[in-house]
């Protein structure tokens, strides 16, 4: 079954804590206190950080808008929050202004909630606005098909939804798409527009075969996504992770199947940050839509020219070294009528003590500057 359900907004839940907050941060990091391995990686990854830039994050928690605190890694689901921003300022950059973003597996909901509270920040800092669908099945994990699907990990039925519960805790922007995916993706593939292309994609549907399923949503026209779409890979870093199995094969496979879409990594993304420890990095992918209207050849502006310093500062320099051509006399003109001999080569010689008199000048000149910029006492 297919429904799309527009949800009313509610006060007083996680994902309304308003993503960023001093509060939203706190709630969390509680949560964090009673799951140990989520403590451990949030010891883990920021006490291992400069301190400096701890003591740095520390006022832009405070005192710091969204944008800082997302690139201080500040807000809650990091890898939700820059993903998001990231998407929402190329639309803004490309003039558009709406964008799509999707959350395959949705479970209880909390990660749904919390897109849910980001975009809204993202909203007020970006005036791009979003329209957010989250899909999944309601009745848990289907049954796994094979070693493929990580069966070590997660078993039929895991994770139910209470839709109901959901529906009534979500704003008006974001929608549930509730039955499997393999059934739901076409009709909604219909529905997507261009005028709201899809820009962000987090897959956390844990098992290979239901990741192929919804990579199915990156095959419809160019048009109706961004050039390049932010993807985060929720389940590529578990250590019995590999490209044989779960969506890292997935990705295998359809960046096989599909010559002009590719999902590769982020380029550079550690570089690009402030905390370079944070895992969430090396989950960030991009879908390339190769055959993106903006990545046709056209003229789109005049021509870039790269300036060349090096030449420019090699220029004025011989500007004001070499003494300026003398004028030819006019009696040296060709054609002009002949002078007394004797009187000519005064003139000459003349000319040629100019010339000398000027360079001299120039050094005499050059000395001085650099006396006076190395100080009296110095020669
Ligand atoms: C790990 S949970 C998602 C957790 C959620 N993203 C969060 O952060 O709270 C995985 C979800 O994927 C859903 N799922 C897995 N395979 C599916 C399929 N083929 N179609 C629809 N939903 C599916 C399951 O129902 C489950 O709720």
């Amino acid at each position: 079954m297919n429904e799309i359900a527009t949800m009313t907004r509610r006060r007083g839940r996680p994902g309304d804590r308003g993503a960023g907050g001093v509060n939203s941060l706190l709630y969390a990091f509680k949560r964090s206190l009673n799951e140990r391995h989520k403590f451990a990686k949030i010891f883990r990854e920021r006490l291992t950080e400069p301190l400096h830039l701890n003591v740095m994050a520390f006022f832009v928690l405070l005192f710091g808008k969204f944008h800082h605190k997302v690139a201080f890694d500040l807000v809650v689901r990091q890898q939700l929050a820059f993903s998001i921003l990231h998407a929402a300022r190329q639309a803004a950059a490309r003039g558009l202004r709406k964008i799509s973003v999707v959350e395959f597996g949705v479970a209880s909901g909390t990660g749904l909630l919390n897109m849910c509270a980001i975009a809204t920040e993202v909203m007020r800092t970006t005036s791009v606005m979003i329209d957010i669908y989250g899909f999944d099945a309601a009745t848990g994990m289907p049954p796994p098909i094979d070693h493929r699907d990580h069966p070590e990990h997660w078993q039929h039925g895991d994770f139910p939804m209470d839709v109901d519960r959901l529906r009534e805790a979500l704003p008006d922007f974001a929608h549930l798409i509730i039955g499997d995916v393999k059934e739901t993706i076409p009709g909604f593939l219909a529905t997507l527009s261009r005028d709201a292309p899809l820009a962000f994609v987090s897959l956390d549907l844990d098992y290979y075969s239901s990741t192929k399923s919804a990579l199915e949503l990156f095959k419809g026209n160019a048009e109706l996504y961004a050039s390049t779409v932010v993807v985060y890979l929720d389940d590529i870093v578990e250590e019995s992770t590999n490209p044989w199995c779960g969506e890292l094969l997935a990705v295998r496979e359809f960046n096989d199947e599909t010559p002009l879409r590719k999902i590769s990594p982020f380029p550079a993304l550690r570089t690009k940050r402030i905390f370079k420890n944070a895992l969430w990095i090396d989950q960030i992918f991009l879908l390339h839509v190769l055959d993106h209207d903006d990545r046709k050849a056209r003229i789109r502006r005049s021509a870039t020219v790269l300036p060349n310093e090096y030449l420019a500062k090699r220029w004025e320099t011989r500007q004001s070294v070499e003494p300026r051509p003398t004028p030819i006399p006019a009696d040296e003109i060709p054609g002009s009528p002949p002078r007394d001999r004797s009187a000519l080569s005064l003139m000459r010689a003349v000319r040629q003590l100019k010339v000398i008199f000027a360079k001299r000048r120039e050094s005499v000149e050059a000395g001085a500057g650099i006396r006076r910029h190395i100080g009296p006492g110095c020669q």
